[in-house]
């Protein structure tokens, strides 16, 4: 595109009061974007960046896929807005039942939202009111784990584990606690793909639960692979056990698939790729890759008949008392629908699943690099954690973003000391090979 033709920086950046980024020296030195496609966005004056983040984790069909730009277009011209409360859209039909066929076992219902937060929160309900129908009302408790992320709402961070998230902000929900974190960098620095210690650490659920007792505990969510937080796959057969304790003590397991789904790691969700059924699922992002905002919570069918098909009210009552105005946005529906094309189309969880191993040597090919103390991979997610500098954490992964920005062309997503990776999925061996090479100079030249 021309630079002429591109957004140009506007003269008052003072209003925007931007989320999860240190305002004031955002403003000093503003790190703009007017354009992108594919692996790539542009600046104001014509800088090509190379996306190793997919955006935020959602760019996962690259940036302006074509099929998902037309139908966009397409149709907010056809049907802006509809309601989703008492009446609906074709396509909101189509999108459920196409996710109904992408996740796996009976996970058949979706309910439609605007973000992940959004979603986690509704699966939260979801897991009250469901133990709440069945004669359960006594299991109000949700236990999340130390250092998730689930987005922003109450719920979310009363569950998620991450300590500058919550201290602002009050009591939180109550009855709520925390399963310990998987890391462990003494017994699990840099293991490749899923580390081989750490499963026990599912059992502290058992204390967890004797401890409050199975009667009081509606739900549990984890992260399959924690994300937000620094790249967790989750240690062998972690997940298995949290699945085989829940099911025990009839609590309802929730996995906040908002970074996963979509193909992050060569497959519809993570769900699939570790085989193990989770009774509620929590997705945004990758949805509609993310052009358009939209979340969805895939529930198994016993949860949904459990509050719908066997309610017993009048034919006029509404079942479940929750929604946003927003809830399968025609246009977010659209977009939804070309993605997931678009992602069959072109094969792109199959292109993740080759890459993953190509990726993973790339990636672990940084350890000699200074300061380096762990990196961690699994599908296309990738992290590299650095030792924080004396009297100052967060400090080196910040100066490592902004130069990766204005000295290498390259968005890079840091969490405290950590760098993240999320390549688009329509990445070639060539791009791994790029960024990993831009990131190498990056990390040679921080003290
Ligand atoms: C696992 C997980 N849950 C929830 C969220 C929140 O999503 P959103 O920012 O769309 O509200 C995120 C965002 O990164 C996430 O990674």
């Amino acid at each position: 595109m021309p630079t002429e033709q591109l957004a140009q920086a506007p003269n008052d950046l003072e209003p925007f009061w931007m989320p999860f980024t240190p305002n004031r020296h955002f403003k000093k030195e503003p790190r703009l974007i007017s354009a992108a496609e594919g692996l790539h966005y542009l600046t104001p004056d014509g800088r090509r960046i190379l996306d190793s983040s997919a955006g935020l984790w959602c760019c996962n069909a690259g940036h302006a896929p074509r099929r998902v730009v037309e139908a966009v277009r397409r149709q907010i011209g056809e049907l802006d807005f509809a309601p989703s409360f008492q009446f609906g859209h074709p396509h909101a039909f189509e999108l459920a039942a196409r996710l109904r066929d992408l996740f796996p076992g009976d996970l058949d219902y979706a309910f439609f939202t605007n973000s992940g937060s959004e979603s986690v929160d509704t699966a939260l309900k979801l897991a009250l009111c469901y133990q709440r129908v069945i004669g359960q009302g006594s299991r109000t408790r949700v236990i999340g784990r130390e250092r998730g992320y689930h987005g922003v709402g109450f719920g979310g961070i009363s569950v998620g584990g991450i300590g500058a998230n919550r201290k602002w902000y009050g009591p939180l929900l109550p009855g709520v606690d925390h399963l310990p974190h998987t890391r462990v960098l003494e017994h699990t620095a840099f293991s490749r793909g899923q580390p081989q210690w750490g499963a026990h650490l599912a059992d502290e659920l058992e204390r967890i639960i004797e401890l409050h007792d199975a009667s009081t505990i509606a739900a549990v969510i984890v992260e399959p692979v924690a994300g937000s937080i620094g790249v967790y796959p989750p240690p062998v057969g972690y997940l298995e056990r949290l699945r085989e304790i829940t099911e025990r003590h009839g609590i309802l397991l929730i996995f906040d698939e908002v970074i996963t789904a979509f193909g992050r790691l060569g497959k519809g969700s993570a769900s699939e790729y570790f085989g193990v059924q989770p009774d509620l699922v929590t997705t945004a992002k990758g949805l509609t890759g993310g052009t358009i905002p939209m979340g969805a919570v895939m529930a198994r069918k016993a949860i949904y008949d459990a509050i719908v098909t066997d309610n017993n009210g009048p034919d006029h009552a509404i079942e479940l008392f929750h929604g946003f105005t927003y809830s399968a946005h025609p246009v977010a529906s659209a977009a939804a629908l070309a993605a997931l094309d678009t992602y069959r189309e072109e094969r792109l969880f199959e292109n993740a699943a080759e890459l993953a191993p190509h990726f993973e040597e790339a990636v672990h090919s940084l350890r000699d690099c200074p300061n380096v103390v762990d990196i961690r991979n699994l599908g296309l997610m990738g992290a590299v954690e650095l030792s924080p500098r004396e009297g100052a954490p967060g400090a080196r992964g910040y100066e490592a973003m902004v130069r990766a920005f204005f000295d290498h062309d390259m968005m890079i997503r840091i969490t405290g000391d950590t760098i993240a990776l999320s390549p688009p999925l329509i990445a070639t061996r060539a791009d791994i090979e790029e960024m990993v090479g831009r990131l190498r100079a990056i990390l040679t030249r921080l003290d």
